[in-house]
């Protein structure tokens, strides 16, 4: 969990006009002093990536890769320090082919090692090694040889990988597998834009495909539905509520890309509610599944959760209010009566498994249920 500057930020390089918003240390040191002091920090949310457009369009006398010297002037240690003596971590971007994706220098296969061990002498947390500008060979080569020497360089460094996402996404291009080995997260499809569309594209492409994807993820090796756009432009509060509840059900990584020093209220008390993150966060580390297509109007999702407890997600497609009939039975619940917590309105109640009930949705939202197992009082 953290926060990752590229959605929001892009390659805004022109700090002469756009101080503010321009990818320079100040953008994250300022990120930090949110996350650290308005409670992202202590809900999980970590980690500090640099995304692209970061580096100087050279490289050293000495081959290595160095920061753009007028935007970080203080260097990428120094940026390290600042986030690990707030109990945060920073995260790094590269590209392994001769260009990063906006035109700065990449790292071919022949600058891989040097990278991996400049990027741990400046005491990196994570890379993301993305694949613009590089062919199947090289990358087929590449993002291994990454794995190997950061592990080489006896830091943890977590790395996220594009890979799949230049291999057409899917098996039998991609190999799941032997990414779970090598990689912590992968991005398996296309950039997320600040959208409803954006969003709905990405839920439908990942539960389309969900057979392929539910068995390759667990602790230490996630799929990546990309960022968070919540506090953005593009979504409302419930698309916001939609995109995280169903990023909790994926057990998605979850990187916001906003901007923390003016976000509304409503988004962040989204992105700050501590049963939909500790839903995400579940130690099983189970992805969860679509278990229900009606027509084009209704979804719901399921995902087991540790404690013998899980989520419900109802999610409604249409552009008018889904009201929903049907039955904790219908869902696969059988054993008794169930405690119900409703994430978003913070409100319990008891629900036996045959009783029908009606659950009202509002148009592109959710209602995301905790569901606990049945206590030996409430067993038939
Ligand atoms: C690719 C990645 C994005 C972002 C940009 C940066 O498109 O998928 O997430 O890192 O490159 O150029």
């Amino acid at each position: 969990m953290g926060w990752m500057a590229w959605e929001r930020f892009r390659c805004n390089v022109n700090c002469d006009n756009d101080p503010y918003n321009c990818i320079s240390e100040t953008l994250f040191t300022d990120m930090a002093d949110r996350l650290s002091e308005d409670g992202w920090r202590d809900l999980g949310y970590v980690y500090v990536n640099i995304d692209d457009c970061w580096s100087s369009m050279e490289r050293d006398e000495n081959g290595r890769l160095q920061p753009d010297p007028k935007r970080f002037p203080g260097g990428i240690p120094k940026l390290a320090r600042y986030m690990h003596d707030r109990g945060l971590k920073l995260g790094i971007y590269a590209d392994m082919g001769t260009d990063t994706c906006e035109g700065f220098p990449g790292t071919p296969l022949d600058k891989i090692k040097i990278d991996a061990q400049t990027f741990a002498e400046w005491e990196v947390d994570m890379l993301k090694f993305d694949g613009c500008h590089s062919n199947a060979s090289e990358q087929e080569q590449g993002y291994p040889l990454m794995s190997k020497a950061l592990n080489a360089t006896g830091r943890p460094i977590g790395y996220a990988c594009s890979w799949p996402v230049y291999q057409d996404c899917l098996p039998p291009k991609v190999n799941y597998t032997q990414l779970g080995k090598i990689c912590n997260l992968w991005r398996n499809y296309y950039d997320i834009e600040d959208s409803w569309d954006s969003v709905q594209e990405i839920i439908d492409w990942f539960f389309d495909h969900q057979d392929v994807l539910i068995p390759v993820s667990g602790p230490g090796r996630w799929n990546d539905p990309d960022m968070l756009v919540i506090g953005n432009f593009g979504l409302n509060m419930d698309q916001s509520r939609t995109q995280m509840a169903l990023w909790a059900i994926m057990a998605a990584p979850l990187y916001m890309s906003n901007d923390l020093r003016s976000i509304s209220s409503g988004a962040r008390s989204i992105l700050q509610n501590k049963m939909a993150i500790s839903i995400n966060q579940d130690p099983m580390g189970i992805q969860g599944r679509r278990i229900v297509k009606e027509g084009s109007w209704i979804e719901v999702f399921w995902r087991p959760l540790s404690n013998n407890t899980s989520t419900l997600v109802f999610f409604c497609r249409k552009n008018t209010p889904c009201l929903y009939h049907t039955s904790l039975s219908r869902l696969n619940y059988t054993t008794g009566s169930y405690k119900i917590f409703d994430v978003f309105t913070e409100t319990n109640m008891m629900l036996k498994d045959s009783i029908d009930f009606m659950v009202s949705v509002n148009p592109s939202g959710v209602v995301m249920w905790h569901v606990s197992a049945p206590t030996k009082m409430n067993l038939r």
